[in-house]
């Protein structure tokens, strides 16, 4: 075998001790694009020392997601900030058996066909949006799209409506989101008594309340509920053991953080892109038209609608609410041809594969056609990764994907959207998730009788 490369692949100039600390957190996505533009398929540099790596090609994401990711576990900031008091010990921050002993105990609450009984909450929730919208009006989408998917995901995963978890669960978790944009969180150990820690641990406390106090109404209750809590209070592992009350804390925080904010980000921006494209629009409409012919979606249709889907594909592909994916390396590795030292952080970036010139043709453009000939069966496997892959695959896939697709077609059946003049692009803040930095506000207008 050839010995790989001595030295660290090119990378951007750097400032000793912090390195590219203050480029990457100033302008992150600005700092990978240009990372990739100006340094290739291999980009190394430093974060305080510790060696990065941004991995362009597929072949080397793959690599890291699937053939060797026994190598690579992720990187310190989901373990420790997001997995010390907020996450805890749940699905998405564990390592190893006990991730693995978790996974298996919450695969089968996500199978599809459990799943597809959560189709009509969905649905219904989206009907619902359509009550509160009038035609003409602006509204910022982002959030009603927090709210619908928070209701969503109050009622799927507690059995709960959300008027009552609204209060203690809503403003919570916008403050836990808000708090990982700003550079304290990355700057100052949790444990630090600053304003905005404690601010951050109160918003947790709260959240912690709400989920312990559902937690033990629902076992007193007893079993026969429908909802994910209950199929996580019931599960037992290969040794007839229970999850403890702390577990199952850690698991639904983790459902909670990691399936609300996504969903609703998917579906905020498929509908600024179609308000800015008006011929995809109308595509999505005639395909809404011609299949439903005028009645709700369901579950059952959603097999027939493929434009729908591929709406949901190319969003996804462009605004990427998970932008980017890091991993720590255990032992040394070569990643093409490349030395990559223990203890490196390697990221798989979706934010940039999935804006390729090399994989996707005009690869800026908002083209949900490109998705309907065939396109990812021709795609190397992590060309298209919103989800990640390998072992630590979203286990929400099936369920974000239903999720977003029987929403869309529910909205987009009664309303268009309209561009508003100044809001022609919107500015990305690329934190815990790529989310739109101020809201994103487009016009509603009604859909006739006949849609
Ligand atoms: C459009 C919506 C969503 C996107 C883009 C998304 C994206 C992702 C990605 C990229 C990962 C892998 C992270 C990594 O490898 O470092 C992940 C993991 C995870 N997601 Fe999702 N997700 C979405 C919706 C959901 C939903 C609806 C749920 C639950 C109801 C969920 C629960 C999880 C959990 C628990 C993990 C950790 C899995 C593990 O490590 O075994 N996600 N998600």
């Amino acid at each position: 075998m050839r010995a790989p490369r001595a030295l660290r692949p090119p990378g951007p100039r750097a400032l000793p001790v912090l390195g590219s600390l203050v480029d990457y957190t100033r302008d992150p996505l600005g700092f990978l694009d240009a990372c990739v533009r100006d340094h290739g398929d291999v980009v190394g540099f430093e974060l305080l020392g510790t060696p990065n790596f941004f991995l362009q090609r597929p072949e080397h994401i793959e690599h890291v997601l699937v053939t060797r990711n026994r190598n690579y576990i992720k990187e310190p900031f989901q373990r420790e900030l997001l997995g010390g008091r907020l996450l805890g010990k749940g699905l998405a921050t564990s390592e190893g058996e006990a991730w693995l002993r978790q996974r298996r105990l919450m695969q089968p609450a996500f199978h599809r066909q459990r799943i597809a009984g959560y189709g009509q909450v969905m649905a219904g929730f989206a009907r619902q949006q359509l009550e509160a919208w009038r035609d003409g009006e602006i509204r910022d989408v982002n959030a009603d799209m927090m709210r619908l998917t928070l209701g969503i995901a109050v009622k799927t995963l507690f059995g709960l409506e959300l008027h009552g978890a609204e209060e203690s669960a809503g403003p919570s978790l916008a403050r836990i989101m808000d708090h990982f944009s700003q550079m304290q969180a990355f700057l100052f150990p949790e444990w630090l008594p600053t304003p905005e820690n404690l601010r951050f641990r109160a918003a947790v406390q709260r959240l912690d309340t709400f989920v312990f106090s559902v937690i033990q109404q629902r076992r007193a209750a007893g079993g026969g509920a429908e909802d994910l809590l209950s199929l996580l209070l019931e599960a037992r592992d290969e040794d007839g053991q229970r999850l403890s009350d702390p577990e199952v804390r850690d698991e639904v925080m983790t459902l909670l953080i990691a399936g609300h904010e996504t969903t609703s980000l998917a579906l905020t921006f498929c509908l600024h892109l179609l308000a800015h494209h008006p011929e995809a629009e109308a595509a999505l409409h005639q395909e809404l038209d011609t299949v439903l012919a005028g009645r709700p979606p369901g579950m059952e249709d959603l097999a027939a609608l493929p434009f729908t889907e591929a709406v949901v594909k190319e969003a996804l592909r462009l605004y990427p609410p998970a932008w980017t994916l890091g991993r720590e390396a255990l032992e040394d590795d070569e990643i093409g041809g490349w030395h990559i030292p223990r203890g490196a952080v390697v990221s798989a970036n979706p934010w940039t594969v999935h804006r390729d010139a090399r994989l996707y043709e005009e690869p800026l453009a908002f083209r949900p056609q490109r998705w309907r000939d065939g396109l990812e069966q021709r795609l190397p496997r992590f060309a298209w990764f919103p989800f990640g892959g390998g072992p630590r695959l979203c286990i929400g896939v099936s369920f974000a994907m239903m999720e977003t697709r029987l929403v869309l077609a529910t909205l987009a059946q009664r309303f268009r959207f309209e561009s508003v003049p100044g809001e022609e692009t919107v500015a990305l803040l690329a934190s815990i998730s790529l989310r739109p930095k101020s809201g994103v506000r487009v016009r509603l207008r009604a859909r006739g009788p006949s849609a």
